[in-house]
């Protein structure tokens, strides 16, 4: 580490050098520390204050990560800080737009092959954190932008925590989504700072919180506009005179006594003792039981981390965070869930195919043709995401309930405090509603999401065509007509495209893109970048009936109407299904797509696909019998209200069989379904409306639940193994018939030992 003498300082700099008292051990004004070391990760500025501003800004890369080199680097500048006489605070601040700190580098986390590699170097992260905690001087993070995961723990190593109040700014813990907690101090010190209840909120859901959610939980200590986030860190790192250090982190507490006031009270108040601890934790592993049964340890262990970390020494704790870490990082679990975090990453760059270099067009505005459930859905999301929206529907009563709809999603937020009522106001002035065209001219892009029918689709199309500037997109909501279909009869088919949302909009994050053969690669770019602004996954497919995720969800659905025909219980086969990891059970999920609905697209896909893709005919009895699903309150399940009560038995009455239902095998009911969706992911692969496997576990996994913790439904098949997936399939296809007769692909990998990703 080396001394070197800063560029002359600016103005500003110098004239409060000329005022502020100097210390005479302080360094010289406008020196910069910098890092001997090559590769310098950020800068180090000493002010004539004696505070020394520590920037990171981790080279090549848009955000910094708490990569091995950054913490080396950092590592550096705190033993330099340390032994620096003079020095009266530190800030830590990120030269990233947007980004503090994302978090650990995830990509050197999964390429550690050695358990013990992966123990050193957590220990490693630990002890340079508490180097930091341990500095003489009070040291503030400067929070603009994301401040997740092993950011965060670094945060928390501070003593201070500005925050902006910029919607960039998000703090959290995002590791149980890899099937990993928070190890660099994040579960000894969360707990301390927020209180268990608050910490474990953040550990185990992975929710990512604003800066004055996180005020409130005590995270931060206080909420700043941008421009004054220097300025009032700067403020805090003088606030107090310098302390020598005594000893370990609780020894120097005294020290600090000041530094740290809420700390002490923190102790008294929020770390609940005893029964309350225990009923806490208690309540803690009995919510994720409810939400995710046994498939993901990560959270259990976090718990275990949090109540170790309140029982036992500091030491004692931390090194059982890091033992337990290690273990955790190389179950199949953590390594399924930290591809499926490649895989998300690598679909947010994705360019559809598209070889060359093509701008997406800005689209400020769009149109959205029909206000009903999808078409009010993405109004909302688009408004929330700062683009102006025109909806339409048939006429103002329509729109209203439309805009009813978004207002709705818009007040959930104000009264989760995710906004404020005025931000809410923002949002909704940036839709407004139209029973005709006006207005539309300025559009160069359309969704439309009227009803499921070709005609109508075709009719709305030629409409919007002559109230649109010529180059304008128009992209269907449809989630099964054909897009060349819809796109017959068009002025300009080259500008229609498909763009499947999946419901609710605000929570589902896939948007399934579909190039029919005349789309333009323009259609293409510019559809995916509004994509990429509304916050969503976008896959890009090709055109085809149902086209990828409606296609391999049917023979799922199928399959389960007819394990329901054949004498099976509605419970039985949601049970098994939520047991093999979907969020839902097929049952329930067709009562909330509508049974009519579904029903519609079944017949779709059978006249497209013929018979492998033949809905039983008891489902037709069930849509004549007027049940819809929970949108009018008679399905598979009985409704009281919004509430989804115990499986219809008045449905069975309907069926062959009746009310007389027979138990079928759990592993029968689960390979029946799954290996149905398996066989037509093959198949998609194989007439490429799908151009890769990444596609279809991002396409599985985003749009309809299939469980995270196996990795993608065809990494879990490399798993199983494609002469076992084979096997089962021609057994099913001896009892069953063609529809589980194997896709080609799978037959090749049975026969080379070849697998999707191997
Ligand atoms: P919906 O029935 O809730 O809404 C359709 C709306 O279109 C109605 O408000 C209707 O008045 C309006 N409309 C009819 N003719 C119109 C016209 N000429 N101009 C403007 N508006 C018109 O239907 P939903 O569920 O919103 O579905 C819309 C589309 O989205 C369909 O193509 C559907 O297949 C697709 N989709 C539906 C999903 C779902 O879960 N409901 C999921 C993904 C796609």
């Amino acid at each position: 580490m080396a001394f070197k003498k800063a560029d002359a300082p600016t103005p500003a700099e110098q004239s409060s050098a000329d005022e502020s008292p100097r210390d005479p051990g302080s360094p010289a004004p406008g020196t910069t520390v910098a890092s001997a070391h090559a590769a310098a990760c950020g800068t180090v500025d000493i002010r004539p204050d004696g505070i020394a501003i520590v920037t990171l800004d981790q080279p090549d890369a848009k955000v910094n990560t708490l990569s091995r080199m950054t913490m080396e680097w950092f590592d550096k500048v705190i033993n330099d800080l340390a032994a620096m006489p003079g020095l009266n605070g530190a800030i830590i601040a990120s030269a990233k737009q947007g980004n503090f700190i994302a978090g650990a580098n995830i990509e050197e986390m999964r390429a550690v092959q050695d358990r013990e590699e992966l123990v050193a170097m957590t220990h490693g992260a630990n002890r340079i954190l508490d180097k930091l905690e341990a500095l003489p001087a009070p040291v503030v993070a400067a929070i603009h932008g994301s401040c997740l995961g092993g950011g965060l723990e670094l945060a928390m190593a501070c003593h201070f925590r500005i925050a902006t109040d910029d919607r960039a700014t998000k703090l959290g813990f995002p590791e149980v989504q890899l099937g990993l907690f928070p190890a660099a101090g994040g579960t000894y010190r969360a707990p301390r700072l927020a209180g268990i209840e608050r910490a474990l909120e953040l550990i185990l859901t992975g929710k990512q919180v604003d800066a004055n959610k996180a005020r409130r939980m005590g995270l931060v200590h206080e909420v700043v506009h941008p421009a004054d986030l220097l300025k009032v860190s700067l403020e805090y790192a003088l606030r107090n005179p310098p302390q020598k250090k005594k000893g370990g982190w609780l020894g120097k507490l005294p020290a600090l006594g000041s530094v740290l006031p809420s700390f002490a009270e923190v102790k008294e108040s929020v770390l609940e003792k005893g029964p309350v601890r225990t009923y806490i934790l208690k309540q803690a592993r009995e919510s994720v039981r409810k939400s995710t049964g046994e498939h993901y340890p990560a959270p259990y262990v976090a718990i275990d981390m949090v109540e170790k970390g309140l029982a036992v020494s500091r030491e004692d704790s931390f090194a059982a965070v890091e033992q337990t870490f290690a273990d955790l990082a190389f179950t199949d679990v953590a390594q399924n869930l930290m591809s499926l975090f490649f895989l998300r990453q690598g679909a947010l760059k994705t360019k559809g195919g598209i070889k060359r270099e093509l701008k997406a067009r800005e689209i400020p505005r769009i149109g959205v043709l029909g206000a009903g459930l999808m078409g009010a859905g993405i109004a909302q999301a688009c408004a929330y995401s700062g683009i102006q929206v025109r909806l339409k529907d048939v006429d103002m009563k329509a729109v209203g309930r439309g805009l009813a709809y978004c207002r709705a999603r818009f007040d959930e937020m104000v009264k989760r405090q995710r906004l404020t009522p005025v931000q809410r106001d923002l949002y909704m002035g940036n839709i407004s509603g139209t029973a005709d065209y006006a207005g539309f001219s300025l559009n160069k892009l359309v969704v439309e999401a009227v009803f499921e029918d070709l005609d109508l689709k075709r009719r709305v199309l030629q409409e919007v065509e002559s109230a649109l500037p010529e180059d304008a997109i128009f992209a269907s909501n449809t989630s099964s007509l054909p897009i060349a279909d819809i796109a017959k009869g068009a002025k300009r088919p080259e500008n229609v495209i498909g763009m499947h949302f999946f419901s609710p909009v605000h929570k589902m994050p896939l948007v399934e893109i579909i190039r029919a053969p005349l789309t333009s690669d323009q259609a293409v770019v510019d559809t995916l970048a509004l994509t990429l602004a509304m916050g969503k996954v976008p896959i890009v497919v090709r055109d085809c009936a149902g086209f990828f995720t409606t296609r391999v969800l049917g023979p799922y659905m199928n399959e389960a109407a007819y394990l329901i025909q054949e004498g099976g219980d509605i419970t039985d086969i949601d049970r098994a299904l939520a047991e093999f990891g979907f969020p839902v059970g097929p049952i329930t999920l067709m009562d909330e797509v509508g049974i009519d609905v579904g029903a519609k697209v079944c017949e779709i896909l059978w006249k497209a696909y013929g018979d492998r893709m033949k809905p039983p005919a008891s489902l037709e009895r069930i849509v004549q019998d007027g049940r819809k699903g929970r949108k009018n309150g008679r399905g598979f399940f009985r409704y009281d209200g919004d509430r989804k009560g115990t499986a219809d038995e008045t449905v069975y009455d309907l069926l062959p069989g009746g009310r007389n239902r027979r138990s079928i095998p759990i592993e029968e009911i689960q390979d029946r379904c799954w290996l149905a969706m398996l066989n037509e992911c093959a198949r998609s692969l194989d007439e490429n409306i799908v151009s890769d496997p990444e596609t279809v576990d991002v396409g599985v996994i985003f749009g309809f639940g299939f469980p995270p913790f196996r990795g993608g439904i065809l990494r879990y098949a490399d798993r199983v193994g494609a002469r076992t997936v084979v096997a089962r399939l021609r057994e099913l296809e001896d009892r069953f018939g063609k529809r589980f007769k194997p896709a080609d692909c799978l037959l090749e990998m049975e026969a080379t030992g070849r697998g999707f990703f191997k």
